[in-house]
C-alpha cells in the first residue's frame, strides 16, 4: 500500500485530517457570498482546506462555481490578471465556449489553448494584443461578475500577500472598488505573511479595510490527529499506540506539515517494535532534510537576530531582558534585542503571545541540535 501521508503540497482525501469546524464556518460564508481573509502561518493547511471546500461544494451539488487563482510569484497587475484568465477553464471547461465569452467582454486579450509541458494537460494561454492597460482589470473582473449571474461563484486568491509587491498605481483601490460591487461572488484572500495581510485588510486608510471577514486558521488539535493517523496505519494492518502518535504530535507542536512528515517516515520505518528511539531517529532525519533551508534562513539573519533567537531558546521566551539572560548570549543592551525582535516578528520567524516563541518548531530544534554551543 502506498504511503498515505504527504508533506508536500495540497493533501486530499484520507490524508486530510479534520478541519470540520472550519469547513462548516467557511461554507456559510461561501453560500452567503461573503468575502474571507483566510490566513495562517506557512504550511498550516490553507490551500488544502480550500481544496476540501471545493470538493464539498461539488459533492453537495451546491449551485456555486469555484475558481482558484494562484498568485505566488506574480509581480504585477498584468500577471494578476493573467493568473485569473488562465484559470477560467475551471468555470467553463469547453475552451471554445470560453474563448467566445471572453471575446465578447475583452477586446484586447486573446485566449488560446496551451498544453502543460509537465503534465500534458490542456490549459488556457493568455496574450495581450496591445500591451496591458488598466481598464483590463475591470474588464476581467467584470467577466467574473457576469459568470456569477447564473451561478454563485467562489474565487480564491491564494498567496494574496504578493499584491503588496505590485507597483501599479492605485491597484488596491481599483481592485476593491470592483470587488465591492460583486454581490454573487465570495472572494477568498489567502496568505501566510501575517503582517502584510493585516496591513492590507485592517489598516483604516488602506483600500481593503473591512472588505473581508477575517478567518485565521490554527494548528490541528491532538485529539483529531490521533484517531486519524491510527486509522490510516490500521488500513495497512499496523496498530500504532496512541502514545506514539501523541509524542509525535507534541514534538511537532501540532504543526500540520511536520506531523505529516513525521508520520510519512514512520510509515516507511521497518522496526518491528516502535519505540521512542524510532521517534528520535525520525526527528533527526527531519532536521537533516531541512538543513539547507534552515541554514539559508540562519545565514540571512544579523548577528544580533541570531543571538536573540538563542536568547529565546535559553529563556524559553520569558524574562528575556534581564541582564544575566542577555549576558548568556553576549548581548548587552535590551535595545539590541528590541530591534532584532521587531524584524523577527515582522518576518514571522518569532511570535509573541504572553512569551516570545520561535514560530517554526523544527527550526528551533535545528538551532538546538546543530548550533548550540
Ligand atoms: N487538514 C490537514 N490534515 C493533515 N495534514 C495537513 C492538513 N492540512 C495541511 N496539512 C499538511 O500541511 C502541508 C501544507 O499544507 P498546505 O495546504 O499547502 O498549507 P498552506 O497552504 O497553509 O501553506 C500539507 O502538505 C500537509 O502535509
Ligand atoms: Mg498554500
Amino acid at each position: 500500500m502506498k504511503n498515505p501521508f504527504s508533506y508536500t503540497g495540497i493533501v486530499k482525501g484520507d490524508a486530510f485530517c479534520n478541519r470540520q469546524t472550519e469547513q462548516t464556518d467557511l461554507l456559510k460564508f461561501i453560500k452567503g457570498s461573503q468575502n474571507v481573509l483566510l490566513y495562517s502561518h506557512r504550511r498550516y493547511g490553507k490551500s488544502s482546506l480550500i481544496y476540501q471546500l471545493f470538493k464539498r461544494v461539488q459533492r453537495q451539488r451546491l449551485p456555486i462555481d469555484t475558481l482558484y487563482v494562484e498568485l505566488y510569484g506574480t509581480l504585477s497587475e498584468k500577471e494578476f490578471v493573467s493568473a485569473i484568465l488562465a484559470g477560467l477553464n475551471q468555470i467553463e471547461s469547453r475552451l471554445e465556449k470560453l474563448v467566445n465569452r471572453v471575446k465578447g467582454a475583452l477586446t484586447s486579450v486573446k485566449l488560446g489553448m496551451s498544453i502543460d509541458p509537465v503534465t500534458g494537460s490542456p490549459g488556457v494561454a493568455v496574450s495581450f494584443d496591445t500591451g496591458y492597460n488598466e481598464t483590463i482589470l475591470g474588464d476581467v473582473l467584470g467577466l467574473l461578475d457576469r459568470f456569477s449571474e447564473k451561478r454563485k461563484l467562489m474565487v480564491v486568491f491564494d498567496e494574496f500577500q504578493e499584491i503588496a509587491g505590485y507597483r501599479q498605481e492605485g491597484f488596491e483601490k481599483r481592485l476593491r472598488a470592483i470587488i465591492q460591487q460583486h454581490g454573487n461572488i465570495s472572494y477568498f484572500f489567502c496568505g501566510s505573511q501575517r503582517h502584510i495581510l493585516t496591513e492590507i485588510f485592517t489598516v483604516q486608510n488602506r483600500a481593503f479595510y473591512k472588505l473581508a471577514q477575517s478567518y485565521p486558521i490554527d494548528k490541528i488539535e491532538t485529539r483529531y490527529y490521533v484517531p486519524w493517523a491510527r486509522k490510516l496505519f490500521m488500513k495497512r494492518g499496523k496498530k500504532i499506540k496512541a502514545e506514539i502518535i501523541e509524542e509525535i504530535v507534541n514534538r511537532c507542536e501540532n504543526h500540520p506539515m511536520y506531523v505529516q512528515q513525521f508520520l510519512f517516515y514512520l510509515w516507511e520505518n521497518k522496526d518491528t517494535a516502535l519505540s521512542m528511539e524510532t521517534v528520535d531517529r525520525i526527528e533527526l532525519k527531519i532536521l537533516q532534510s531541512s538543513h539547507n533551508e534552515f541554514l539559508n534562513l540562519w545565514e540571512s539573519l544579523t548577528i544580533n537576530q541570531k543571538k536573540t533567537l538563542k536568547l529565546i531558546i535559553y529563556t524559553d521566551g520569558k524574562d528575556m531582558f534581564y541582564a544575566n539572560a542577555l549576558q548568556t548570549v553576549d548581548l548587552y543592551a535590551g535595545s539590541q534585542v528590541t530591534r532584532s525582535l521587531d524584524k523577527l516578528l515582522r518576518d514571522d520567524i518569532v511570535l509573541k503571545n504572553a512569551d516570545y516563541k520561535i514560530q517554526d518548531v523544527m527550526f528551533k530544534k535545528w538551532i538546538q541540535t546543530f548550533l548550540w554551543k
